[in-house]
């Protein structure tokens, strides 16, 4: 059996990876290595138990010793990190959380990687590292790392010290840049989840300046689906993009968001009026559109999406309806300050 590290397995892309693997591998075993920051709940992995394909232990990746503790334990064959501060609007407010764990927590590990070795390091990272296009044109992997917000700026600096990893000391690294995801367990910072719960407690859907940005959108599964294929069969040193080919300017999300829920709770509320232009709190680190070319994951491991988004967007209403509990278990006070600070007095 392999035994793979995946940090931050308690967030929302891991924790949908943990199942993907579970559910499809079972020859694999997962140590999900996670700090468990606000926006990781052991609660997204209801159902896992631990036991001999799966355990979780409780850290920080840019903590050395109990990093390589977990190494000299586990043995892994592999390490796939998710872990990071993930939100570019905190990023904003304060850098340093995105420097400590998302630069030097991916230092760590790659250095603890390189000395207690592993056949395969996935990195974890995003289209943000491109920068912003504007109405034409798509980020290729060639493409060069001009990133605007803190957080983008950290994920690209983990990007290449990973890749000065691959080429110096031959660590058989693989970085993903995936495009927007959605799905079950997002936190409810981020557009879509937010906005579902905000429409569902008839709050206001605060969409930043015009609402015209553009995001690539990626249901969650597909992204599993072509990470776990780029963990067995990428190649070393390389980068592959992983794009959702569905591009939606924020304010047509928000849009179709209240058709769905409208049209299933079967009422009359035309939740259109709760959408509020609000005063842009990125600013200049407001980025306006991304785009992949995913040729390269296509032509060499013949990964494609398969989630139509109005589908996707659908199932994941449907499975917010289906647990509101488990949204306000992960608002804390530190969620309500946060919001307050965001979104408090931008009109
Ligand atoms: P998330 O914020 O939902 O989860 C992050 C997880 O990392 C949490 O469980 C948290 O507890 C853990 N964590 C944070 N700091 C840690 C530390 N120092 N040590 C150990 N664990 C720590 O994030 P997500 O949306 O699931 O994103 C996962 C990864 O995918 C990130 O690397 C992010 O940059 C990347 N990504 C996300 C998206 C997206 O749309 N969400 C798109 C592209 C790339
Ligand atoms: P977000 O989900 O934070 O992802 P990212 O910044 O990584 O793309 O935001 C997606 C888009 O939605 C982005 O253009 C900002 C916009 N947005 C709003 O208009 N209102 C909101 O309340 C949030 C959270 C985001």
């Amino acid at each position: 059996m392999k035994t793979i590290i995946v940090t931050g397995g308690a967030g929302f892309i891991g924790s949908n990876f943990i199942r993907y693997v579970v559910s499809f591998s079972p020859d694999v075993r997962i140590v999900n290595y996670d700090k468990l920051t606000y926006a990781g709940n052991l609660g997204n992995l209801t159902g896992i138990e631990e036991g001999q394909r799966y355990r979780f232990v409780r850290g920080d990746i840019s903590d050395p010793a109990a990093v390589a503790r977990v190494f000299v334990e586990e043995k892994p064959w592999g390490v796939v990190n998710f872990a990071a501060e993930s939100h570019v609007d905190r990023s904003i407010l304060d850098a340093t959380p995105f420097v400590d764990t998302n630069v030097k927590g991916t230092h760590v590990l790659l250095e603890t990687a390189r000395r207690y070795p592993v056949e395969r390091f996935v990195q974890i990272s995003t289209d943000e590292v491109y920068g912003a296009l504007g109405a034409d044109g798509v980020f290729t992997e060639e493409s060069p790392l001009r990133p605007n917000s803190p957080y983008a700026a950290c994920k690209a600096a983990a990007d290449l010290i990973a890749l000065a990893y691959a080429k110096t000391y031959e660590l058989p690294v693989v970085i993903t840049r995936s495009s927007n995801n959605y799905g079950p367990y997002q936190f409810p910072e981020k557009l879509i989840p937010l906005m579902i719960r905000n429409a569902l407690n008839g709050k206001e859907l605060p969409v930043y300046g015009e609402g015209k940005q553009v995001r690539d959108w990626l249901y969650v599964e597909d992204n599993c689906r072509a990470v776990e294929l780029v963990l067995h069969k990428g190649r070393s040193g390389e980068v592959y993009n992983i794009g959702g080919n569905c591009e939606k300017p924020n304010i047509e999300v928000v849009e179709l968001i209240c058709e769905i829920l409208a049209q299933r709770l079967g009422e009359n509320r035309y939740l259109k009026e709760l959408i509020t232009f609000i005063k842009d709190p990125r600013g200049a680190a407001h980025d306006f559109r991304y785009a992949l070319d995913c040729s390269k994951i296509k032509g060499e491991l013949g990964w494609e999406p398969r989630m139509n988004f109005e589908e996707g967007l659908r199932r994941t209403v449907e499975w917010y309806l289906a647990n509101q509990v488990w949204v306000e278990s992960v608002i804390t006070g530190d969620y309500r300050a946060y919001y307050e600070r965001v979104y408090g007095d931008r009109r």
